[in-house]
């Protein structure tokens, strides 16, 4: 079987050729460009095992970046394993206000708190060169974190700290950009092809899977300096039950951000009696 028939192969199984290609990438360490050059040229047996053999795993529910173990976020392509989250385009809106926020208010003390595979807070250290301190409560996370930091050569900018939450976060911090896990059991079952994701990654715990993120609020207030910011991501269906619970807990709700779907996918939350902050760079909710 030459290239394309392959591709053709893997476009009956439901993938597009980009993916096919990608695969083919991988197998035969050869860039997409020249093996569509190379469109008739015939795959070895060995090659051809392999390439169907990662097929095969796709069909059974393995996402592709996990057999590419790469991914793209904010124009940075981030190693993965089956550790850490696969990076979502949604959470590029977090990233990018964390960036405007961190460089309009001069913040110098910034936590990526559940970062995973670090892509927020390495995305703000490789595009600002400013210190990002990253935590995570799992070590094989903090892992991919490090080959990251490596494979961008970001040393000088990052300190990773392993921590439930905020317990080993020394000191007070300007802003906190957060994507905890926020699916619920019920969520968790159904989604079928994120169950091969990482279930820490994932459970939000409680009924409406905001266990993790009140906690987060809760820990959050104590230790953000007083012109503080937190930036949290939740699902859209949740954000508003997580606005009332952040007001109740005294923050001042200063912007939901919206995702490229336009959907309500964070939110801005400040002290209470920070109103410079609010009068001059927020819009108010819709
Ligand atoms: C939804 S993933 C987000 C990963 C990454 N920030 C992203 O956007 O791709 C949530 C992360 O929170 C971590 N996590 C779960 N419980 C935690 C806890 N109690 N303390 C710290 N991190 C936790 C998981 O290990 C996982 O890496």
């Amino acid at each position: 079987m030459n290239i394309n028939e392959v591709i053709n192969y893997a476009k009956s199984k439901n993938l597009d050729t980009i993916e096919a290609l990608l695969i083919l990438e991988l197998i035969l360490k050869t860039r997409k460009e020249l093996l569509i050059a190379n469109i008739k040229k015939s795959l070895t047996k060995k090659e051809k095992k392999l390439f169907f053999d990662q097929i095969d795993k796709i069909e059974k529910g393995t996402p592709i970046h996990y057999i590419l173990q790469k991914k793209e976020f904010m124009g940075i392509e981030f190693s993965l394993n089956k550790h850490v989250l696969i990076p979502r385009f949604d959470t590029e809106c977090l990233a990018e206000e964390a960036l405007i926020q961190i460089q309009q208010n001069g913040f110098k003390k910034i936590l990526d708190l559940c970062c995973g595979s670090g892509c927020i807070g390495l995305s703000i250290a490789y595009y600002i060169r400013k210190k990002v301190i990253l935590s995570d409560i799992s070590t094989k996370a903090l892992q991919i974190v490090e080959k990251n930091t490596k494979k961008l050569k970001l040393e000088k900018f990052v300190e990773i700290i392993h921590s439930n939450l905020l317990k080993c976060i020394k000191g007070k911090l300007d802003i906190i950009i957060t994507n905890p896990p926020y699916l619920n059991k019920e969520e968790l079952e159904i989604k079928n092809k994120i169950k091969k994701e990482p279930t820490k990654a994932l459970l939000g715990f409680g009924k409406d899977g905001l266990n993790i993120s009140r906690k987060i609020l809760s820990q959050a207030k104590e230790k953000l300096n007083p012109n503080g910011l937190i930036i949290i991501e939740s699902a859209p269906w949740q954000i508003k039950s997580l606005k009332d619970f952040a007001i109740k807990k005294g923050f001042s709700h200063l912007k939901t951000i919206y995702d490229l779907e336009k959907r309500a996918r964070a939110l801005i939350l400040g002290q209470r009696d920070d109103t410079s902050i609010r009068d001059c760079t927020f819009n108010k909710d819709k």
